[in-house]
């Protein structure tokens, strides 16, 4: 059977209800761009807020994690990964859930005890030791010298802020000699196969930690790092999972696996996680922004290997991959199938226009390193702009001929080109901006204190979902799921009218996008942001993705006034505000660069 199966059935017998696997493009969260784990799409449930299908859950996620797109190509990377888990949302706690997490892996996977390890939390200045894990896994039959006390890595957290707690991570020997008595966590023959994480605490935004209403479970098994071990293969693409793909890249490049291992877990590896990425309800296709950026990458790279293995780029590849890859997940994520014909157009599409111009930017490159040992921001730009290389890809070709790329200076002529694009296209449109005048850029900057406020007297799980100004009202669509109450309305009024009266400074900086979101800057989903990005923010209050333009203090906009909220679609509320008595503005944000 299917460890997905033996998964699910298993905790269905311990009184887990199966929840379907969420979207791989967050639904309602614009601080990632994909779901990195099973817990993602759960993060209001693990906050206190009530599940519709109980408090003992499980699935299997699909998660895609892009930090590590570049290590690609050895024997255990891969950026789209099955995460198996099983929650608790104020059920069950550390007993349990480690319970059951052995005895799933000594009784259903039969894994060898003396092949496991255990981590634990050692405690910090806040938390104390979890005595409790480690006494339940000396209870359970792990020796003293198998659980190893560590605090930096036993605290998991997704991101900056949010639900988080002390862990307990299982490892498993993988080494060809018998396991060592002594578990050292720097020996590479252990590879953490699961990770339990006790829920108990939430990060805020100011750094500091508080107590969340309930004590939750968070537990995550890597689908595709388990089946190696159970199969025995020491290189994840030679387990099942991977090898109906790898036979056919083979066959397609009559190449063998052995000696061309690199290329072929590369197309493997970016195909599967494209299509997964376009079969999405989100409906994203390659581009040169957010979600849309990663995926051209993807197949701009997996294309590149494609070449070098001598693939023809105009035989049918796209078509015959993607049937493998479909038949292989349908029966887990029907949506694969009912897309095919969408994934195998949008590929195919992706490749004519790459291809294109793939053969000229090569030999571009190929002529520039003739010379020299480096190639320039220029350069680099260049090849983006005219020949579709993502920089990524020109950094990897660079690389491979040990030479360096001046990732600063593409990043620069990025910026120019960017900042004559947006001159041009002012006039035209910006940002949800009908015009130009002096009142529409104050409403723009009263949007973003709205928006602020929202999340402050409602919460923190409201977005931006829309806005439209005139130079008559503003109107604000934002997720919520309720209609506010007068007091709500008033209480988002009044602090409005507060952050006005306090005079706040506007400032804007630019900054490449990841590090943007990491200073935790709001971004509107849906909208396309390029990947250096302006940040605008007031006093210390509001911080957001946005292409501007504002006013320069939060005095110039007069007073704020709520005319009306409404529903504007399910779980959507919109607010229409007016302006009143503004005083004359200036455009604002004194401009300084974030490297
Ligand atoms: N959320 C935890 C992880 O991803 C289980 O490791």
């Amino acid at each position: 059977m299917n460890l997905k199966d033996l998964y699910i059935d298993f905790f269905k017998s311990k009184g887990h209800k199966q929840i379907p696997s969420a979207p791989v493009v967050p639904e309602n969260d614009p601080s990632v761009l994909f779901n990195i784990a099973g817990m993602q799409p759960l993060i209001p449930y693990l906050m206190g807020q009530t599940h519709p299908y109980g408090t003992r859950l499980c699935n299997y996620q699909k998660c895609i994690r892009t930090v590590d797109l570049e290590c690609v190509g050895d024997k255990t990377h891969h950026t789209f990964f099955e995460m198996l888990g099983n929650w608790s949302l104020g059920d069950y706690f550390k007993n349990e859930s480690i319970e059951w997490s052995f005895e799933f892996l000594t009784k259903i996977l039969k894994i060898d005890v003396n092949k496991l390890a255990i981590t634990v939390f050692a405690g910090n200045d806040d938390i104390p030791f979890d005595e409790v894990s480690y006494n339940k896994w000396l209870s359970l039959g792990i020796t003293k010298e198998r659980i190893a006390k560590t605090s930096d890595d036993n605290f998991w957290i997704a991101g900056s802020s949010g639900p988080c707690g002390p862990d307990t991570e299982i490892f498993y020997w993988q080494g060809s000699k018998k396991p060592p008595v002594k578990f050292d966590t720097s020996d590479e023959n252990w590879v953490e196969i699961w990770n339990n994480v006790f829920m108990e605490f939430n990060k805020n935004t100011d750094g500091t930690i508080s107590e969340l209403p309930k004590k939750n479970v968070d537990t995550g098994m890597g689908v595709e790092r388990v089946t190696a071990i159970l199969e025995k293969v020491d290189d994840n693409y030679l387990s099942s999972i991977w090898k109906n793909t790898i036979d056919l890249i083979s066959k397609l490049s009559n190449l063998p696996y052995k000696g061309n291992e690199k290329s072929m877990r590369i197309i493997a590896d970016h195909l599967r996680t494209s299509i997964f990425i376009i079969a999405d309800p989100a409906d994203i296709r390659p581009s040169n922004t957010e979600q849309g950026y990663i995926l051209r990458r993807l197949i701009r790279r997996a294309i590149r290997h494609i070449k070098t293995l001598g693939i023809d780029i105009n035989s049918n590849w796209e078509s015959k991959l993607t049937d493998i890859i479909v038949k292989q997940y349908q029966k887990y994520y029907p949506e694969l199938k009912q897309k095919k014909e969408t994934i195998i157009n949008t590929l195919k599409i992706e490749k004519e226009k790459f291809n294109k111009t793939l053969e000229r930017g090569l030999k571009k490159f190929e002529k520039a390193i003739q010379n020299s040992h480096h190639i320039d921001g220029t350069l680099a730009f260049h090849l983006f702009d005219t020949y579709g290389f993502p920089l990524e890809l020109t950094v990897e070709l660079a690389k491979e001929k040990n030479i360096d790329v001046d990732i600063e200076g593409f990043k620069q002529k990025f910026m120019e080109h960017q900042e004559k694009s947006r001159t041009a296209t002012a006039l035209k449109f910006k940002g949800g901006l009908a015009g130009n005048q002096e009142i529409e850029i104050k409403y723009h900057t009263a949007t973003h204190l709205l928006n602020a406020a929202l999340k402050q007297i409602i919460g923190k799980g409201v977005h931006q979902k829309g806005s439209n100004i005139t130079s008559e009202r503003m109107r604000f669509d934002f997720s919520c799921d309720h209609k506010l109450t007068d007091i709500e309305k008033q209480k988002v009024e009044d602090l409005v009218n507060k952050w006005i009266d306090e005079s706040l400074p506007v400032t804007v900086k630019e900054m490449p996008k990841d590090e943007a979101l990491k200073t935790g800057a709001e971004c509107m989903f849906i909208e396309k942001y390029p990947d250096i990005v302006t940040v605008y923010s007031i006093g210390d209050i509001s911080k957001e993705l946005c292409g501007g333009p504002h006013v320069k203090n939060t005095k110039e906009l007069g007073k704020f006034i709520i005319k009306k909220e409404e529903s504007s679609s399910s779980g959507v509320r919109r607010i229409k505000a007016i302006l009143k008595g503004s005083m004359s503005s200036s455009v604002g944000g004194a401009k300084t660069h974030d490297k």
